[in-house]
């Protein structure tokens, strides 16, 4: 995958609250295009999985829960900059340090319940999108 592609998850929170759409276009408005998108209600296992550098973190269990608890929707971006300027149009993990008029200000509640996943790395980006895309699911 191309540098300038990053991958996010809308999670389970913000999906049941509602905030898909406005999320999304918030995404959009920022100039990110979107390569690939689903709807999908990710087993205890798959997150498990998709979450295993974590494995080891005393929240694990909690976080393999809670993004297996209802439907996210899952997506690659492509934008120049695209893993740093999605980390800042989503803010801080924990939403109380989230700066005012990004996605976890807007929607998140907890640390734990953060509205959305952005990588952190292209590296990541890339393992992450092709965790939940095949290449002829992405466009472009
Ligand atoms: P995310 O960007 O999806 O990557 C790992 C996730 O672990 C993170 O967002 C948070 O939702 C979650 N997380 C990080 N720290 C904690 C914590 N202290 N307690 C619960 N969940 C956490």
């Amino acid at each position: 995958m191309a540098t300038n592609r990053t991958f996010t998850m809308i999670k389970p929170d913000a999906v049941k609250a509602g905030h898909t759409g406005a999320i999304l276009a918030q995404i959009n408005k920022a100039g990110f295009k979107i390569i690939a998108m689903k709807l999908t209600h990710l087993t205890p296992s798959v997150a498990g999985k998709f979450y295993a550098v974590h494995a080891e973190r005393p929240f694990y269990g909690e976080l393999v829960e809670f993004m297996s608890s209802g439907p996210i929707v899952a997506a690659i971006l492509e934008k120049d900059n695209a893993v740093a300027d999605f980390r800042k149009l989503i803010g801080a993990t924990n939403p109380a340090d989230a700066e005012a008029g990004t996605i976890r200000a807007l929607y998140a509640t907890s640390i734990g319940e953060n509205a959305v996943h952005g990588a952190d790395s292209d590296e990541n980006a890339a393992i992450e999108g092709s965790f939940h895309f095949s290449a002829d699911q992405m466009v472009g």
